[in-house]
């Protein structure tokens, strides 16, 4: 397993840009069981969980291929118009947003054998929602030796409303009615851009989705549904990750393609804290981080959007450790998304976890130390930690950062950062 060690070394400067988005990705790619013929998506992020998703779509039955040297690379994903429907838990237990494919393959094939998720070091993470979404609809759903067995003669469009807002449940759903027969509403819809990304292509796709309020969607159903073109939006978190790397750093960092209009929470937090942030165009628009001298402390709470993405939190975690003052976020989204409060500590953070409350006292300095990576954000959090830290630390188990993060080191290390990845 490899690791990554990085050495404290100054302010971050210079310009970056963010890649394409993990989770815009997801069910795009899962969108392509829904038609038949060739699909092309351009931007797609060379990462850890794409892989792991297109893997799953091979092993259904889709042809892929990714265009590795073209950068940004893209892949294309031939449906063949069959199907052997079943995402097996060798797949699904590596990544949950496997789950994506439950809805597409019901929709079109009438039937589909998924494994559950399972849990995950954040939480549960259950999929409750999108089975009673899929019941609404007219699917026959059953548990059996870990696996959701659902079939249906035709899905019948529904009018739902998510007890929980779900990203993933919000997407399966818009999936599934897409080929319905009827009407579906969709109520307490997520808002993420990466939701709206779907709606588009899923138009593109001759899907009739409006949009009738800004958390409600009805979708009409189709017959069929035709292969297009997309180019993936920019990955709004790993921006947000590179802009906390600048100011916990004291830096003066561009990042190409930020989108303001998708980062209103994090934009504020950051001006807060201190920061000045301004939309600037370098090769391409994007948006520049100068850093104060010192980071103001602050309370924040993670909403759904259009509140602060809680994929954001890891990382004001690490940027309040070293505030002038303390500070006090609140989980809301997650019930176990704390992990890397204990491996923060190890590098002389003063933070303490309450329930879902973590209180943030301030301090002076971090000191390198070696750390372990438990989740995607978590290991996002450490590094950025590390950047500030006086001395080197040593992150292990960085296969999570590579789920999430494309040429995480590489982009880092040219805004001035010492980091270097260590093969295990
Ligand atoms: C998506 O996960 C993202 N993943 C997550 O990003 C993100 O943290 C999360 O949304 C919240 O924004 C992808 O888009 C691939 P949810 P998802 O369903 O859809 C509960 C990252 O770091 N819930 O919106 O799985 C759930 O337990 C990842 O990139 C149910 O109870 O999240 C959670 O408490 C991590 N039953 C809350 O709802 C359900 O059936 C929100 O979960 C579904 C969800």
């Amino acid at each position: 397993m490899d690791s990554l060690s990085v050495c404290g070394n100054g302010p971050l400067k210079g310009q970056t840009f963010a890649s394409g988005s993990k989770n815009a990705a997801l069910p795009l790619l899962a969108s392509a069981l829904l038609a038949e013929g060739t699909h092309h998506f351009e931007n797609v992020p060379r990462l850890a969980d794409i892989r792991t998703m297109l893997k799953l779509l091979r092993h259904i039955g889709l042809e892929t291929s990714m265009e590795h040297n073209a950068h940004p690379s893209s892949c294309t994903l031939h449906n063949p118009g069959k199907a052997n429907p079943e995402a097996p838990y060798e797949l699904v237990k590596t990544m949950r947003a496997s789950v994506l494919v439950l809805g597409p393959l019901l929709a079109k094939y009438g039937k589909a054998k998924v494994s559950l998720p399972g849990g995950c070091a954040i939480g549960a993470r259950p999929i409750d929602l999108h089975l009673k979404a899929l019941s609404a609809m007219g699917a026959h759903i059953s548990l059996s030796g870990g696996y959701v067995e659902a079939t249906a003669q035709r899905l019948h469009g529904a009018d739902f409303r998510f007890d929980t807002i779900s990203v993933t449940g919000t997407e399966n759903l818009l999936m599934a009615a897409s080929l319905a027969k009827g009407t579906t509403r969709i109520r307490n819809a997520a808002q993420e851009p990466e939701v709206a990304e779907l709606v588009d292509v899923l138009k593109k796709m001759g899907a009739q989705i409006e949009w009738e309020k800004p958390n409600e969607l009805v979708v009409e159903g189709v017959e069929a549904l035709t292969p297009c073109q997309h180019t993936v939006c920019a990955d709004r978190i790993e921006a947000g990750t590179l802009l906390v790397a600048a100011a916990i750093t004291g830096g003066d960092v561009f990042v190409q393609n930020a989108q303001a209009a998708h980062l209103g929470a994090v934009i504020e937090k950051l001006r807060e804290a201190g920061c000045e942030i301004s939309q600037e165009h370098k090769n391409g628009p994007g948006l520049r981080l100068v850093a104060p001298p010192h980071i103001r402390p602050l309370q924040l709470q993670t909403q759904e959007y259009p509140g602060f993405p809680t994929d954001m939190q890891a990382q004001f975690m690490a940027l309040l450790s070293i505030a002038d003052g303390d500070s006090e976020i609140a989980e809301n989204i997650f019930e176990n998304r704390y992990m890397h409060v204990a491996e923060l500590c190890r590098m002389g953070a003063h933070i303490h976890v309450s329930g879902t409350h973590a209180l943030i006292h301030g301090v002076s300095k971090l000191s390198g130390a070696p750390v372990m990576a438990t989740d995607l954000r978590a290991s996002a959090s450490l590094v950025l930690a590390a950047l500030r830290a006086e001395g080197t630390t040593t992150i292990s188990r960085v296969y999570h950062l590579d789920r999430g993060y494309e040429q995480l080191e590489e982009k880092l290390s040219h805004l001035g950062a010492k980091v270097e990845r260590l093969h295990g």
